[in-house]
Parts: C-alpha cells; structure tokens; sequence
C-alpha cells in the first residue's frame, strides 16, 4: 500500500470513527504504545548523537543543523505513518491535523521541540512532539473519535540560538525580535536557517496566528528539575513558566603582547569579564527568591595564549515567574557592569537580545491534567517551570497547559539528561486523556 493510500485510508478510518464514535466509556482505560514510543524516542536520538556514540551519549540537534534537517524528515515520516499530512508554515514549525466531528470547532492543539542544545539529551521537546504523534495513533487505532480537530505540533527552533530562543513560537505568536531574521551566526543569516529547514523567511509574517485560533494548548514535556524525582510523584501539572530575557555582553579592551606589556598598563578584557561574570552570581544572589541568572557562553579575541584579551563577549540569560524582578535585576547589572568597566579601562556594551514573557496555565487545563491524571491512578504535584517553553507563546494566543514528567536526579540539558520509559508513557497517557477531557468540555 504506497503511504499515499495508507495515509488516506487512516484519515478514513479517523473521520469514519466520527460517524460511529466509539462509546467514551471504551476510551476510558485507552492506553498509548509505550515500546512504539520508546522506539521512535530511540530512533530520534541518532540524528545528532556523537560519532560511534550510543543513546546515553545524548545529542547535539542543535536548531537548524543538518542533525536538525534530518531529525524533522525522520519526525515527519511518523507522522505521515499515523495518517497525517504534515505542513510546514514560513518559520518551518511543523503542523499536522486530524480532523474531529464538528469541523468548525477550533483545533485542540499539542506538541513540542525536537531540538537540542549542543551536549543535550533525548528527552527535552522529544518526549512532548513523539508523544503527540503517539496519541494520533492510538485514537486512530482505537477508532475514538474527536469533536475538535486535534492539531500536532512540533516548533522549530526552541533552544536559543541567533542570541534567543523559542523562534518558532514566537514566529506563531508576532513575537519575533526587530531585525532577528538579519543576525548572523556562523555565518548564516537567519533568515537562511530558516530556508534549510523548509520554512519561508519572507512570509515569516505569515507564521502569525490570531489570538483564540486554538481551543486549547497543551505541551508534554521533561521537568528538567528534579522535584518530581525526589518525591517520588510522576506527574506535574505545571502552574507557570519563568520570564527570561537574554544578554549579551561585550565588553572592549585593548590586545596586546603578552610578554612586553607592563601589567599596569593592560586593558585586558577577560579580566573585566570575568569581575562581570561573578556580579552576575552576586546580583542574582543578593535578594531572596528563586530568580536565576548564568553566563552560558563566551568568545575571547584574538583568544591567543601570547595575546592580551582585547574583546570579550559572554551572553547572560536571567530568569524568574515575575518579569519585573528580572528587569529590576538587569538594571542593577547595567550598572554594575558599567562601574567594572571604568575601573578596568574597558568599555561595555549591554545589549538585549530576547524577552520572553512568563506565562500562568489556564486554571481550566490544569485541572482536566490532575483529573486525566487521577483517573489513571497516577499521583501528581502543581509546580513552577524553570525553564522555558513554547507553551509560553502560545499561552498569548488562548489557554494553555503543561504535563511534566520526572527528570531523574533533575539533570537536563546534559547527555545524562534521563526519564524513565514508564514515566514517558505515563506522560502520553496523561496527554491522550486530558485531549480527551478537554474535547468533551
Ligand atoms: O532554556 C530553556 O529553558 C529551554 O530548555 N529552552
Ligand atoms: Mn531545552
Ligand atoms: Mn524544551
């Protein structure tokens, strides 16, 4: 059967089930495929992984990499095998409908990322876009049947890179910086990364969604932290995510010999960087609260062993729920950042390079997640995200929510990023049957 009649003969069967629903009571105790799952979780992680690496080596897909293009092709396939017809928008998000019953009825949308950091693991974004897939396929195996359209999305670009992250998302949401499709990186525009992956940086407005356009967001993901872990508890129902913005630093000194210049008379920008970079911690530090803050990367130039540092630039990523505590501690560091310039004969720039605003889950969505959850037996905890999302943006556009699953010893962003296969399918379960929940609402 060429995938052509498969695909359409799967979208047969999805909108046959609408005319002959299955009663929910047969739905009820509908399960996801965890081996399937595991296995497309598996099959994921080689694009990217390290030379002669195995899955606990972790992955580099970093956004827009060929790792990235073949990441998305292989992502697209399990799509196309549980009878959807993937579409790509400008900013090369990944978007796929099932049709529900009530064609008019706003889709139910869901999904995540499939990139990493460099050095990342298997689980961030991957567990929450293949889990999306795994729901499709298992409605359409069990003939259940959908008033809402039910959306998957994978979202290009999450991790930051061209100086901020959660590009696609925030292409969907009009949130897009001035100028960003210009930056360079590696000698690529953005606008050009964009291209490689399939999207069409000249419509990037065309990427917009209108505010309401879904019913509901819902986004699966990996706790990254580990209070999940340590209670012992495998689900969380995530009550908000963290504002972030973005710096970067560079800060100008003058190169010189290393030999023949009198250390008196040096304007080495690494010695100023480096005073920046412990203001940094003792900013951040110095009021209660859980804000974070961290200098993640840095460029010496010339970066030579024989050569005075003459520019340095380092990138600072500040976070908290409150937006303003983050501005507030910004404006410290401005200034701070100023003084140690002056008393190191350099000069600063401070530039802005993302603001991504924190987000509450609808109170709506967080209780068909506990209730999804309860109903499975499964216990659960509301908790904050530390880290970032998608879900984010998307909380600008309509209600969202967020299903989190532990990360055990609450590494992430690390090849020993880990999640235990009961706890993916768990999470999937949890996913399939708040979809569920919120369809009948
Ligand atoms: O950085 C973050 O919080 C997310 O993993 N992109
Ligand atoms: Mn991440
Ligand atoms: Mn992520």
């Amino acid at each position: 059967m060429t995938s052509l009649t498969r695909r359409r003969f799967v979208q047969q069967v999805a909108l046959a089930a609408a005319a002959t629903a299955l009663p929910l009571r047969a739905s009820e105790k509908m399960a996801v495929n965890g081996a399937r799952l595991r296995q497309h979780l598996e099959g994921l992680s080689v694009f990217g992984r390290p030379p002669g690496g195995t899955f606990a080596d972790g992955v580099s897909r970093t956004a827009y990499s060929e790792a990235d293009v073949a990441g998305r092709q292989y992502v697209l396939g399990l799509m196309r095998d549980a009878g959807l017809d993937p579409t790509l928008d400008p900013a090369g998000n990944i978007f796929a409908l099932r049709p529900g019953s009530e064609a008019a009825a706003k889709p139910i949308l869901f999904g995540s990322h499939i990139d990493s950091v460099k050095g990342g693991g298997n689980f961030d974004g991957d567990v929450g876009s293949l889990s999306a897939i795994e729901v499709v396929q298992t409605l359409n195996e069990n003939r259940v049947a959908t008033r809402h359209p039910l959306q998957a999305v994978v979202w290009a670009a999450e991790e930051s890179n061209y100086g901020s992250g959660l590009a696609g998302s925030r292409a969907g949401a009009g949130l897009l910086e001035e100028g960003e499709l210009d930056r360079i990186q590696d000698g690529v525009t953005k606008a050009d990364a964009i291209r490689k992956i399939g999207g069409a940086p000249e419509r990037i407005q065309e990427a917009r969604r209108a505010p309401g356009w879904f019913t509901s967001y819902l986004e699966l993901h990996i706790e990254q932290g580990g209070k999940l872990d340590k209670a012992g508890i495998p689900i969380g129902v995530v009550e908000g995510i963290v504002s972030f913005d973005d710096y970067e630093v560079t800060v100008r000194g003058f190169a010189n010999h290393a030999g023949t210049t009198p250390m008196p008379e040096r304007k080495d920008a690494l010695i100023a960087a480096s005073q920046m970079v412990v203001a940094v911690r003792d900013i951040v530090t110095s009021e209660p609260g859980a804000q974070v803050g961290t200098v993640g990367q840095m460029q010496i130039t010339p970066g030579a062993p024989n050569v005075i540092p003459g520019v340095v630039r380092f990138t600072i990523d500040l976070r908290d729920l409150s937006s303003q505590k983050v501005a507030r501690i910004a404006e410290k560091l401005r200034i701070r950042l100023t003084e140690l310039a002056h008393s190191t004969g350099t000069e600063v720039e401070f530039r802005q390079t993302a603001h991504v605003e924190g987000a509450q889950a609808d109170p709506a969505i967080q209780q068909a997640i506990a209730a999804a959850a309860g109903e499975l037996g499964l216990r659960h905890i509301t908790l904050p995200s530390g880290a970032g999302h998608d879900a984010q943006n998307m909380a600008r556009l309509g209600p969202m929510g967020m299903i989190f699953v532990p990360s055990v010893d609450g590494i992430s962003h690390s090849p020993r990023e880990f999640t235990r296969w009961d706890d993916v399918a768990n999470g999937a379960n949890v996913l399939m049957h708040t979809i569920l929940r919120l369809d009948r609402a």
